[in-house]
């Protein structure tokens, strides 16, 4: 990206963005976080710019939202976007290697240790987090959170809004539906519907989250 990274969320996801981030990149290029929690004006040795009202100061940067939770993640996009930003920068991390065919929205964020193999497709503003797998012919929606180690077997649909916990696996040719979440270690075995909340092994339903509304 030719334009300064600002990241918003200086929270623990926002912390590892920046440093994968700046693995790949000149420390000038991140200007810093927006955070409307954090209090002082640097953290890890980051600056903090300030809260999420001061992103139309930075009129020359492009935008990452870093902030784990698909739902929260959509509620601040869409803060920003009512205040005028509109240039979102994905983050892939130096050794991350993308095939060709691969698809990747805006303002996404992509850690180390992934692996996207070949006819990939990942929506805007989803977050591919440390060692998550995605396997050939997978399609990712807007606004997913792949956890760290998730793995994504082939063919599997996974609409916008959902969140993969750590370490679960789900089996090829699934369809999860929008705005699910797949618990830490879940192995998916059947198709998931909107909204629903899966443990275990193999995955059954907990509870149902809020809807996940198109807007
Ligand atoms: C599945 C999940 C969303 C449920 O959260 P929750 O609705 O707050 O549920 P609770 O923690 O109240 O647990 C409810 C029950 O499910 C069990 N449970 C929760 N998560 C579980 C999991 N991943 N696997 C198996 N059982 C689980 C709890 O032990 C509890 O059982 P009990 O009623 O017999 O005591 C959550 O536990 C989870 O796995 N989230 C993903 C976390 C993750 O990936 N973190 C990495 C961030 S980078």
């Amino acid at each position: 990206m030719s334009e300064p990274l600002v990241i918003v969320g200086a929270g623990g996801h926002g912390r590892e963005t920046a440093f994968a981030f700046l693995l790949g990149a000149n420390s000038v290029d991140f200007l810093g976080f927006l955070d409307d929690r954090a209090c002082g004006t640097t953290v890890e040795g980051w600056p903090i710019l300030g809260q999420i009202t001061d992103a139309a100061k930075h009129t020359s940067a492009c935008f990452v939202v870093a902030v784990n939770d698909p739902r929260a993640r959509r509620s601040i996009v869409a803060r920003l976007g009512a205040l005028g930003v509109a240039r979102w920068g994905s983050v892939i991390h130096p050794e991350v290697r993308l095939h060709n065919s691969a698809q990747l929205g805006v303002g996404c964020s992509v850690l180390g240790g992934c692996q996207l193999t070949t006819n990939i497709r990942i929506g805007d503003h989803s977050i591919l987090n440390r060692g998550a797998q995605v396997s050939h012919d997978c399609a990712v929606g807007d606004f997913c959170s792949l956890n760290p180690s998730a793995t994504v077997a082939g063919n599997v649909s996974i609409a916008s809004g959902t969140e993969l916990g750590s370490g679960c696996t789900i089996r090829q040719g699934i369809t999860i539906g929008a705005g699910a979440t797949i618990g830490m270690g879940a192995v998916v075995v059947k198709d998931v519907p909107d909204n629903a909340v899966l443990i275990g092994n193999p995955a059954r339903v907990l509870r149902s989250n809020s809807p996940w509304l198109t807007q």
